[in-house]
C-alpha cells in the first residue's frame, strides 16, 4: 500500500491513491478486532470546529487517545476569533487573523489539522467549491483532514463502507438506496455524496429517492454515473420512497437541504414543509430485500425514521457510529504513523 506522506490531505476520498480505500477498510477491521497499540505516541492532531459535532469530535479524540496520541480541540464559537479567508485583502474588517497565518502556526504544534468548516450559506455554486478547507490545505504544513465540508464527508463514508462490508460481505452487485427524509433542520448532502461515489466504485447499484427540488449536486451525480460505468454498477433516481426502497439491501436515510433553494431560508422552509410523508417506517422497510437501515446521525426519531426501525434488528446506525472510531484510527495511523 502506498504511504500517505505529509502533507497529503484528505479532503475527499478521491484524494486517496487507487486501492487505498480497500487497504484502509482492511486496516479498520484489524484495528476493530484487536486492542490498539500506542502507535501514535507523542503525536498531536488539532481539531478545528467551525460548527458543532457529537460523533466526529468524540470519535477523533477517542481514536487519538487509544493510539497513544492526543488532540487539541478548538471551537470557533468559543476559542478563537474570526479568520480572514480572502487572499491579498486589506484586513480592516472583523477578522484580526488570516487562515494563512493560523494554518502555518498551528502546523508547528500539531502533526495534522482536522477541520469542519462552516459554509457561508448564500450560494451553492460558491460553497460547493469547499474553498475554506482547501485554503487551510494550501497553507498548512501538515496533513489536513476534512471532518465534513460542504461537498464531502470522507470519514463518514469510510465508516459507512466498513459497516456495509460487515453487514453484506461482498458489495459488488448489492443494492443501496439513499432515501431523503423529512426534517425541519436538514443536513448537508456531504455524507451522501461521499458514500454515493464510494459505493459505485465498489460496484454497488445505487438509487437516490427524493422529492422534487432535492436533487444532489449535479457534478457529483455525473461523477457517480461515470464511476458506475467503469465499475459495472448503476445509479438511478426516483421521486418516491417506495420505489427507492423496493428491492434494496440497505436503505440509507438522510435529510439534505434543497440545493435549488440554497441561500433562501424562506423558500427552503416552504419546500420542506410541502415534502411530507418521507418517514422511514416498518411498512416501507418491508419493501426492501431484508433491508438494513443506515443513517449518519443525528437522526430525528419518529420524523425521519420511526423508533421501531431505528431500534429494530435491521438498524445499523450505532454500528455505523462506532465504526467512525475504527476507520479514523486507520486514517490517522496511515497519515501519522512512522
Ligand atoms: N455523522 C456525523 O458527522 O456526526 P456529527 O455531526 O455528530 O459529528
Amino acid at each position: 500500500m502506498a504511504e500517505l506522506r505529509a502533507p497529503s490531505h484528505l479532503i475527499s476520498l478521491a484524494d486517496l491513491p487507487p486501492g487505498h480505500v480497500a487497504d484502509l477498510l482492511d486496516l479498520s477491521m484489524r484495528l476493530k478486532n484487536r486492542p490498539a497499540k500506542a502507535s501514535l505516541s507523542g503525536k498531536t492532531v488539532g481539531l478545528l470546529f467551525f460548527r458543532g459535532s457529537l460523533r466526529t469530535r468524540t470519535s477523533f479524540e477517542a481514536a487519538m487517545t487509544q493510539l497513544g496520541g492526543n488532540t487539541i480541540n478548538l471551537s470557533a464559537a468559543s476559542d478563537f476569533w474570526e479568520l480572514e479567508t480572502a487572499e491579498g485583502t486589506i484586513m480592516d474588517g472583523r477578522a484580526p487573523e488570516h487562515v494563512k497565518d493560523a494554518a502555518a502556526v498551528l502546523s508547528c504544534y500539531a502533526n495534522a489539522l482536522a477541520i469542519r468548516p462552516k459554509p457561508a450559506g448564500a450560494s451553492w455554486e460558491v460553497d460547493r467549491r469547499d474553498a475554506e478547507i482547501r485554503l487551510w490545505a494550501r497553507h498548512a504544513r501538515v496533513p489536513v483532514i476534512n471532518m465534513e465540508s460542504v461537498l464531502w464527508h470522507p470519514l463518514q463514508a469510510l465508516a459507512d463502507l466498513m459497516t456495509l462490508r460487515e453487514s453484506l460481505g461482498e458489495l459488488r452487485g448489492k443494492r443501496l438506496s439513499f432515501v431523503w427524509t423529512q426534517s425541519p433542520t436538514a443536513a448537508s448532502p456531504a455524507a451522501v455524496h461521499s458514500l454515493l461515489l464510494a459505493a459505485v466504485a465498489q460496484g454497488m447499484h445505487v438509487r437516490v429517492a427524493h422529492p422534487a427540488g432535492f436533487d444532489l449536486d449535479g457534478e457529483v451525480m455525473s461523477q457517480a454515473r461515470e464511476a458506475a460505468r467503469a465499475s459495472g454498477a448503476s445509479v438511478e433516481t426516483c421521486a418516491n420512497a417506495q420505489d427507492g426502497v423496493r428491492g434494496a439491501h440497505v436503505v440509507y436515510a438522510r435529510s439534505w437541504h434543497s440545493l435549488e433553494d440554497y441561500g433562501n431560508p424562506t423558500l427552503a422552509a416552504s419546500r420542506r414543509s410541502r415534502a411530507s410523508g418521507w418517514t422511514i417506517d416498518e411498512r416501507l422497510m418491508a419493501l426492501g430485500e431484508e433491508a438494513k437501515l443506515m443513517h449518519a446521525m443525528p437522526v430525528r426519531r419518529n420524523l425521519e425514521v420511526m423508533d421501531a426501525v431505528l431500534d429494530g434488528p435491521r438498524s445499523l446506525v450505532v454500528q455505523q457510529a462506532e465504526n467512525r472510531l475504527h476507520s479514523q484510527k486507520a486514517v490517522l495511523q496511515k497519515l501519522l504513523g512512522s
